[in-house]
């Protein structure tokens, strides 16, 4: 039961739709009905600034971090199940990918799910982040850099053998990369929306 009450909190913390609120109030834009729909990080950048979308996902991390923290509502977390972080912090990353305020839109899954990996492991977090910024500099797409991030921490988590994370990174690399599979399809006829930042913007 305690961990019921700590997933549906995680999933309420997750499905707060910060980029559509955004969007809404300060800008009278749906980001639903914007660029690619998504109300993550970078469709808020795409389409409304870049101090929009770094708040958004500042405030779309933050709901990973906090959605994950649940899983210590009822004391500390036992030091041989570190896996209940994951177990709780998944309802905050479905709240952020199918929010209930929005008619189970929302989000791709990625700054969410970087907020439970900070709870989780901070060096991980760190590690997923620079193979993020290093596809994103090449590359100029978010959608490369989001899937690049998960595929590393997928083999990293395999390499040390840590394998709560593994499991779950390697659920969260099929299910990121089915997100992003529009992209997917943009990227293999050339057309994948970049964003004004790395090489292939720049040259
Ligand atoms: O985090 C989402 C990003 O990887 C792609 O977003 O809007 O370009 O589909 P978007």
């Amino acid at each position: 039961m305690h961990f019921l009450i700590s997933f549906a909190l995680a999933y309420l913390i997750g499905s707060v739709p910060f980029g559509y609120v955004v969007g809404k109030v300060f800008f009278h834009k749906d980001l639903l009905q914007l660029g690619s729909g998504s109300i993550g990080t970078t469709n808020t950048l795409r389409n409304l600034g870049w101090t929009a979308g770094i708040s958004v996902l500042c405030l779309d991390v933050l709901k990973g971090v906090f959605g994950a923290s649940m899983a210590m509502l009822w004391g500390p977390i036992p030091t041989n199940m570190p896996w209940l972080y994951f177990a709780v912090g998944i309802g905050a990353i479905l709240g952020h990918t199918y929010s209930v305020w929005i008619g189970f839109k929302g989000g791709k899954a990625v700054a969410t799910s970087v907020g439970v990996l900070l709870v989780y492991n901070l060096q991980m977090a760190g590690l997923a982040f620079s193979a993020f910024g290093i596809a994103l500099f090449l590359t100029s797409m978010v959608s490369v850099g989001s899937m690049v991030g998960f595929i590393t921490v997928t083999i990293a988590s395999f390499v040390t053998h840590d394998w709560y994370l593994f499991v779950v990174a390697l659920a969260l690399t099929i299910f990121v990369i089915y997100r992003h599979r529009t992209n997917i399809k943009r990227i293999i006829n050339r057309n994948e929306n970049l964003i004004p930042f790395g090489l292939v913007y720049w040259l």
